[in-house]
This record gives C-alpha cells, structure tokens and sequence, in this order.
C-alpha cells in the first residue's frame, strides 16, 4: 500500500476543495454525477483516506475519524445541494420549453356557413317547386348545337363570338361552358313530354371581365313552360308572383320589349323593388317571352298544338339588390366573412 495516502488535514481539505470546485463547476445533473462519481464514490480521494482510518492507532482514531467523517459530509451536502439547483433548473427550462398557454384562442377550425347565392337559389327553386313544376338540369359543358342552334341563334349571332363565349378545344368538338341556361329548355323538351312546367338553375360563363358587377361564372335561373293555350298573360303572372315571394307584397314586374332569337315576342324584364336600399326603383333584371316555334319545331313539338313561355334571370344580380351587395366580387370569393352576414345556416 505505498500509494496509501495518509490521512493529514492538508489532504483532507485538498480533497474537499477539489470535491467542492467539480460540485460548483458541474452545469447539468450528468456533470454531477461525474463530480460524485469522482469526489464521493468508491477510489475518490475521500474514500480512500476513509479506508485508511483502518490503519490509524487507536487512540486516534476517533479524530480522525471526525476529521474525514466530516469531510465526507460536507461534501454530500454540497452535492445534495448542487443536485436538488440543478434538477429546479432543468425542469424550469422543461416546463418552459413544453409551455401551453391555455389562455391563447386554439386555431380551431372555423364554422362555415351556406354560400348567400346557393340559399338564393335554392330558395327560388322551393318556390317554383311550391308551384308544382319540376327543376331541370343540364350541363355547364355544352354542345354548341344546344346553347345556340337549337335555341334559334344565326351563325353570326353576336353571342357567339370568341369575347363572350369561352369554347373549348378542340373545336372540331364544338363544346363550349354554356353561356346562359337557356340549352337546358330544349334539353327539356327533348328528354320530357308536354305539358312542361321546368325550372333550371345553374352556372353559366362568359368571358366578362371579373368586377363589381361582372363575374365570368355566374348563376342564372331559367324558367320554361310549355303547355295549350299558354300566353303572355301566364308569363306576366307568373313573374309578378315570383317577385312578391321574393321582394315582398308590392313587388311587381314590367317588360319593354327587346330581341332574344328564342322567344317571339320577347321582353326585357325590369323588377319594381319597393324596399330597394336607395329608395324603390325599377331594376332590371332578366329577359323572357313566348318561345319562337322554331325552338318547339327543333324539341320536336308542334308550335301549332303548343305554345309557350320562357324567361331567365341572374341570381347573383337578385342576391346584389335584396341584399345590398355592392361589389359582386364579395359572391366570387369564398370568404367566410361574407357568408356570414347572411346567418349561419348550414
Ligand atoms: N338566356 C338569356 C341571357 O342569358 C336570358 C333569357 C332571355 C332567357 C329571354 C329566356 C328568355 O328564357 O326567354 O341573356
């Protein structure tokens, strides 16, 4: 046992120095549990001049034994100390690294709302359905032959043209989006016998500029009767019934006359607003008139048998002047902020 150390006070505090520096010095609980390891644990300086109070004469062995005894606790202490400081610290900077503020507003997902132009126009056609006719449907990719030949247009027809209709390639295909749902009339007269009592809702596109009060895809709604003895006055009728349940009691209608290549005679449809935001005004809104026997002749129904009405109208410039809208942009969007203020129905 040359190498014993002997047990001195020098060498006691020498140890405790050097136990009590690693103590001080370790920055995590691993770092200490290396400084114990070294300073406290079995071959640390401590434990060895402890296992040298064998050797020591008995009639000191109680000093030194006090002497070491007491190293060795100060030293525990300071561990105990330096441990219970470090493991505070780390878990502060856990709590602190996993904090949850419950007080913060959670990034739900928000609620949506119906779209104001899809409860418009659901609400027309309950109405129309309400009256004991049928909704029709046709498709917004539609054959040139049913968004203008049939429906009587010319070749040169103005409507026609590359700035207002969107045609789809190839041409040879002669596809185009239907530019209003007026194909949809003789897709029903084809597809159903007489009499017709049809409402047709849907998309239609042209190739308008995006602004306040133009969308290049909007919402039309076509009505089409087909029938004996249907006249102008039933059309009338009709009309102003539509536009009481929608504006109101005191709402009327009024036609000026105008051109469409389906309807003969057509009109111009203008609507009386009375609760209109600047005061009550006549709006226009739409076009109608007896369907041309022509467009029955090319629905196979003998214009001499039956007769006609047929009107269409915008949804979006309805939703414009019910409720105000200013900008048709607002309908474009999808913002859920718009929706909104048309109450949350689902
Ligand atoms: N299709 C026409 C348009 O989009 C509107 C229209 C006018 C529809 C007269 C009709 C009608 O059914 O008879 O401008």
């Amino acid at each position: 046992m040359s190498d014993a150390p002997e047990i001195t006070q020098e060498a006691v505090d020498a140890a405790v120095a050097d136990a009590l520096a690693a103590t001080a010095a370790a920055g995590s609980t691993a770092d200490l549990k290396a400084a114990r390891a070294a300073h406290s644990g079995e071959g640390s300086p401590l434990a060895r001049l402890n296992a040298q109070l064998r050797n020591v004469p008995n009639d000191q062995k109680a000093a030194f034994g006090k002497l070491v005894g007491q190293a060795r606790g100060q030293v525990n202490q300071a561990l105990v100390a330096r441990e219970a400081a470090l493991a505070a610290a780390e878990d502060a900077a856990r709590l602190e690294a996993e904090r949850v503020d419950i007080t913060a507003i959670a990034p739900r997902g928000r609620v949506g709302a119906r779209h104001p132009v899809s409860l418009l126009q659901e609400e027309i056609a309950d109405l129309f359905v309400g009256m004991g006719w049928e909704i029709a449907e046709g498709p917004e990719l539609e054959h040139e032959w049913f968004n203008f030949d049939a429906l009587n247009f010319d070749v040169d027809h103005p409507a026609r043209q590359e700035q207002d209709t969107f045609y789809v390639d190839p041409p040879s295909r002669h596809l185009v989006m239907r530019t209003h749902t007026s194909p949809v009339q003789v897709r029903s007269m084809l597809e159903r016998d007489v009499p017709i009592y049809v409402l047709c809702p849907g998309r239609v596109y042209r190739t308008d500029e995006f602004d306040a009060t133009h969308l290049p895809a909007f919402v039309q709604f076509e009505g089409l009767v087909v029938d004996k003895g249907i006249t102008m006055a039933n059309l009338k009728g009709t009309l102003d019934h539509v536009a009481r349940q929608l504006f109101g009691p005191e709402a009327k209608t009024r036609f000026r006359t105008n051109f469409f290549p389906f309807t003969e005679p057509s009109a111009e449809l203008d609507l009386w607003h009375p609760s209109f935001k600047g005061g009550a005004r006549w709006i226009e809104w739409g076009g109608c008139g007896m369907v041309n026997p022509n467009v029955l002749r090319a629905a196979g129904i003998d214009p001499d048998v039956y007769s006609g009405f047929a009107f269409g109208m915008g949804v979006e410039r309805a939703l414009m002047f019910r409720s105000d809208v200013q900008d048709m942009r607002d309908m474009a969007e999808g913002d859920v902020r718009f929706s909104e203020q048309f109450g949350m129905v689902v």
